[in-house]
């Protein structure tokens, strides 16, 4: 897979997305400041032409928060997403219409992304024609190929039939083929392959690779599944709520993974260290709200090894041997 050191696609810098919370009029009054859930809370990362970077986490972490707010289908709170060296967090309406042909999204249910009332080529097309690409029949003609391309063959068969008619792995090849259509560089997953069978699974995985070496694109790839983000992903950035605690290369972090976080994830074994308390490797209860994010490390609160500098302290995300984590562990300070 050949990804330049140097090209940087996507670039998001302290990006934040807070959900005002809705609460009764007569609570508010007496509330100093308005609580609010913080979905997203000050990330920073890239990602590199024809590269795939995956987010990983645990539900309610903010991964599909992150996906909508970097192609703008929801507005930041604050921060920069840079687009080809472009800072697309401020374009106008008419401008983000123009720049959204560029970048796509895939939801995880084809059922609920299609409309069961349109035949799928018709769904295919419409892209084209909101951006009014090509003549009907040239968009026909792109359709097709397309089908080809994603092996809903024979493609002019396809072209006429509704969802309800096709298998759930031949939904999402429909979704993938809509999503490329206006030759997009740059494509949010979001749990793309999580409601389908482990065989079609990767099958789809695999559809998805092929796409993107033949199209050069680059994609986010938000998963839970960590054996997909293996499988796809050059480099895997872990969330943890609204916090990205650890970015590696994806041989890397399996190889060894860093932040106590991502080692409990993956179920890895303890860090090997004696002086480190070894006992609990088990997160600690549920996933705290975001409403109230723990002081310091917001991790510390189920963490086995935390300390008392990880409840006063946000550790940074900092490099460490050519990596990058935010955990007080491998803090140089
Ligand atoms: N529109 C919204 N209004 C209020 N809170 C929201 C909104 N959208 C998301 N949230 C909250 O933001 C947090 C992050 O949600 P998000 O859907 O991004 O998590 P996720 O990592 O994608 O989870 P999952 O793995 O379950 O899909 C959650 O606490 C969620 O309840
Ligand atoms: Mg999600």
């Amino acid at each position: 897979m050949q990804v330049s050191t140097k090209q940087v696609l996507l670039s998001v810098e302290n990006l934040k997305k807070y959900f005002p919370l809705k609460i009764p009029w007569t609570q508010a009054l007496l509330k100093r400041e308005r609580p609010t859930v913080k979905a997203i809370d000050d990330i920073s990362f890239n990602i590199k032409k024809g590269e795939t970077l995956g987010l990983v986490g645990e539900s309610g972490s903010g991964k599909t928060t992150t996906g909508r707010v970097i192609i703008r289908l929801i507005e930041p709170t604050s921060g920069r997403i840079l687009f080809d060296k472009k800072d697309i967090s401020k374009l106008s309406k008419e401008n983000l219409r123009r720049a959204r042909k560029d970048f796509q999204m895939i939801f995880q249910d084809p059922m609920a992304s299609l409309n069961p009332y349109m035949r799928i080529g018709k769904t295919v097309s419409h892209p084209l024609e909101i951006h009014k690409i090509g003549t009907p029949a040239e968009r026909k003609e792109k359709v097709l190929s397309l089908f080809e391309k994603v092996n809903l063959i024979p493609a002019k068969e396809f072209f006429n039939r509704f969802p309800r008619q096709l298998s759930g792995g031949q939904r999402q090849r429909v979704v993938i083929a809509r999503a490329v259509v206006t030759n997009p560089k740059f494509i949010v997953a979001d749990e793309a392959t999580a409601m389908l069978d482990v065989s079609v699974r990767s099958q789809i995985l695999k559809l998805m690779i092929d796409i993107k070496e033949d199209l050069g694109l680059t994609y986010l790839f938000i998963t839970h599944d960590l054996a997909s983000a293996k499988y796809i992903c050059d480099r895997i950035a872990v969330m943890y709520l609204g916090k990205i605690v650890e970015i590696a290369k994806t041989s890397d972090l399996f190889k060894e993974p860093l932040h106590p976080y991502t080692r409990i994830l993956m179920g890895a074994v303890p860090i090997p260290d004696p002086k480190l308390k070894r006992s609990k490797i088990i997160p600690k209860g549920e996933i705290p709200s975001p409403i109230n994010v723990p002081s310091g490390c917001r991790f510390h609160t189920r963490c086995p090894y935390a300390t008392k500098i990880c409840s006063e302290e946000e550790p940074e995300l900092v490099e460490h041997q050519g990596r990058l984590v935010a955990c007080h562990l491998f803090d140089k300070k």
